[in-house]
């Protein structure tokens, strides 16, 4: 036996040591010749996934593929070495973990960084989670989440990237390269994992694993375009989500797993079930037993389980029944011994237990610039944004949020360590303890706190002090999976303490920190400024304090549209025109004169009480700087389907700030074989401008990137009138038109 494993391994080395542009046929041989030397027991091991739990004797006996939550380096490397050296195939076990946002050093949650706009800084900072991650041995994360999140009820808006299907490619290929590195096989890169698939941000009433209704067409449009992205940019898995779509859940879902994925993309990668995805399908009523689930699942083309057990209990007695093929387990083998394989796992599969690289200097310092750029600055009254520490002489910090090390690091922090999490308070301590006076009064000790008795002593304090900073929002459980909330608004006694501290009538600065955008227009109201900042991470605090401070200037914008209300969700900017569209002179509840005839109001698409548009747009953000947009300019207005559309519009830094702006491209085909979007974003940039600079940004688009899923259900672009937007955010600026014929 033990010369059996050794001449696998031995070729494998030696199948690796070749050059490049064998390496496809390489891998095949080693992976069908490893899968000759397999038993049906082995192969089913394989494709078990389950969550540490000390069974090393099933490891030897080769019954886990892949396992997840090994947190003791120790056992993580015994675990292997039981794998290695002493199961039959000697095949290493693939070591995953929700690496999300950060593994030590946190960056701002997913949504966060979405609002930077940036896709190089994202995909450093999925970097520096894969050095991090894979120095204590794990080789996989459950990210990036791509799932479109139009609800902000839903708590898992938190780990996504927003409402808009191209912003949430790009940041999630973003993330696919920065977790993936260069090359699958180096040490320091981990497997990306592309979920939830699909529709799972689709939840009925934004209530978490609900079921879904989207038709192939917006499934097509929307929901699958980050996935196809990914797919493109190389991710090496996928994971199937929890939600029924249209009655079939996911993870028996063969046209998503067979013919989309497979077939249409190509995709040779592993997709695993979600936790108890599988089993989970007894309780949706779709499965009589976990034995009929697991044989769903494998006939859909899920490769492997994760965590519930049905496969390892009922795959080789589905196979005796002839129920489920042994070519199908086979495939799905495949799948995961090539990504082992890729992996590099084969040569190479144990970490180093000595290898320390968390929380580098070059990791706070992406940490703290992505934190820097995902805050967004929603009102900035009498430019009382930077508070100048020349002409303040003291300050009161105040608020739950304000020295909340553990809640600024967001959900999904799993390995995040709150001692190492730099709160505003201590930023702006470290910054101007010695320089103005700093009161400290929290008011509230948490965000939901509903003990008023803090709060007068904090309006105690901002009477004495200059300005008034509050750092309110929500504490990082409250989003996530399984945390939906049905009301927005601010949670405890958050609201009191904002009212009774504007009504000192000293300038008030609010910072928001949490999970999604909140109902707080009230709040907003009252306040002289407002930064938003999705939960930051670790350095949340050192960035927060250079933005109020005037050290660096907001840049971040909105990843998702804003509701002024509950009842407006969902509430995105690239939806569909009504036949009756609001005109912007709604008249509102409060307006309406008594006994007003049923149709006096105009019969348009829009809310009596809250109007049409939301608190803030997709793509919203000011800036302590002023930008002017000229005119767009076009190379053309009449185009075929093969041209480059070049757009270019001129952007001046109108204040006295050097800053950032994001420059947002946007079109709309107006007329379509299905209704059309009133607007989509086809493209970003983010240019830096010294005050008084001018400077031209050029966007190409080809003329393909117009296409679309029609009415056929066929990709293509249809001919007509187009208009295109080059603006600050997608409510702003005026179109220009071009044709396509
Ligand atoms: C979540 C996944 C996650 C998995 C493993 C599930 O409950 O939906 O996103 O990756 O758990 O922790």
């Amino acid at each position: 036996m033990k010369l059996l494993k050794s001449a696998i391994v031995t070729a494998g080395v030696l199948l690796l040591s070749g050059c490049a542009d064998i390496t496809k046929d390489k891998e095949t041989v080693f992976v069908e010749e490893l899968l000759k030397r397999m038993t049906l027991e082995e192969k089913i091991g394989q494709m078990n996934q389950v969550n540490w739990n000390g069974n090393y004797s099933h490891v030897k006996k080769g019954m886990v593929g892949s396992v997840l939550n090994v947190t003791n380096i120790n056992e993580l490397i015994e675990m292997q070495r039981c794998a290695v050296e002493e199961s039959r195939l000697g095949i290493p076990v693939l070591i995953s973990r929700d690496v999300i946002h950060g593994y030590r050093t946190m960056f701002p949650i997913p949504l966060g960084q979405a609002a930077t706009f940036n896709p190089e800084l994202v995909e450093k900072g999925a970097r520096v989670a894969a050095i991090e991650a894979s120095s204590d041995g794990i080789r996989w994360t459950f990210a990036p989440m791509v799932d479109i999140s139009r609800d902000a009820r839903w708590g898992r808006i938190a780990e996504s990237c927003g409402e808009d299907q191209y912003l949430t490619s790009v940041m999630g290929d973003a993330m696919v390269k920065g977790f993936q590195g260069d090359d699958l096989s180096s040490p320091t890169s981990i497997a990306a994992c592309v979920k939830h698939f699909v529709g799972y941000g689709a939840a009925e009433g934004g209530r978490d694993y609900n079921s879904t209704g989207l038709t192939e067409n917006v499934l097509r449009n929307v929901y699958l375009k980050p996935f196809e992205s990914a797919c493109s940019a190389g991710a090496a898995t996928y994971m199937t989500s929890f939600n029924d779509n249209d009655g079939i859940p996911a993870s028996a879902n063969e046209f998503i797993l067979r013919s989309v994925l497979r077939n249409e993309w190509g995709f040779d990668g592993v997709v695993v079930s979600d936790w108890g995805s599988i089993a989970e399908m007894v309780p949706h009523g779709f499965a009589e037993n976990r034995k009929s689930a697991a044989m769903k699942s494998v006939n859909a083309g899920v490769d492997m389980e994760m965590e519930s057990r049905s496969y390892i209990e009922n795959i080789a007695e589905l196979v005796n029944e002839k129920k489920v093929s042994e070519r199908d387990i086979d495939n799905s083998v495949r799948n995961i011994l090539r990504l082992k394989y890729r992996l590099g796992l084969f040569e190479n599969p144990y970490v180093d237990p000595n290898s320390n690289v968390v929380y580098a200097p070059d990791h706070l310092q992406a940490a703290k610039q992505a934190a820097t750029q995902a805050t967004i600055l929603l009102k900035n009254n009498n430019r009382t944004l930077p508070l100048n520490e020349g002409r303040i002489k003291s300050v009161t910090i105040t608020g739950p949020m304000a020295h909340a090390k553990h809640d600024q690091m967001g959900t999904w922090s799993f390995d995040g360590e709150k001692e190492k999490t730099v709160t505003p308070l201590e930023a702006i301590g470290d910054m101007l303890g010695d320089k103005i006076k700093i009161i400290y009064e929290p008011g509230l000790a948490y965000s939901r706190d509903n003990d008023k008795t803090g709060i007068n002593k904090a309006v105690k304090a901002a009477q004495q002090t200059d300005a008034t900073i509050v750092f309110v929002g929500e504490e990082a459980i409250l989003s996530g999976e399984a945390h939906s909330l049905s009301n927005l608004d601010f949670v405890g006694a958050q609201s009191e303490l904002i009212s009774a501290l504007t009504a000192t009538g000293k300038p008030v600065v609010m910072v928001v920190m949490a999970g999604r955008p909140l109902t707080i227009g009230n709040e907003i109201d009252k306040c002289d400024a407002v930064l938003y900042s999705f939960h930051p991470g670790t350095m949340g605090g050192p960035a927060l304090a250079d933005l109020i401070f005037g050290k660096a200037v907001p840049s971040g914008k909105t990843p998702v549209t804003f509701p002024k209300t509950v009842g407006q969700i969902p509430v995105y900017y690239n939806h569909n025109m009504t036949g009756r569209p609001a005109n912007r002179n709604e008249t509102l509840m409060c307006d309406i004169p008594v006994e007003a005839g049923q149709t006096s109001l105009g019969c348009t698409s829009f809310y009596l009480d809250s109007g049409f548009d939301p608190l803030y747009p997709f793509g919203y953000g000011l800036s302590y700087t002023t930008f002017e947009y000229e005119g767009v300019k076009l190379n053309s207005v009449n185009f075929g389907k093969n041209d480059i559309i070049t757009a270019v519009c001129t952007i001046k830094n109108t204040g006295d700030y050097e800053a950032d702006e994001v420059v947002q491209l946007y079109t709309r085909d107006l007329v379509g074989s299905i209704n059309r979007p009133v607007r989509e974003l086809k493209g970003f940039k983010r240019v830096s401008l010294k005050p008084g600079e001018s400077k031209e940004v050029t966007f190409e688009l080809p003329v393909s990137e117009l296409a679309f899923w029609n009415r056929n259900m066929q990709y293509a672009v249809e001919e007509g009138e187009f208009h295109l937007w080059i603006s600050p955010n997608s409510k702003s600026g005026q179109p220009v038109s071009f044709r396509v014929d």
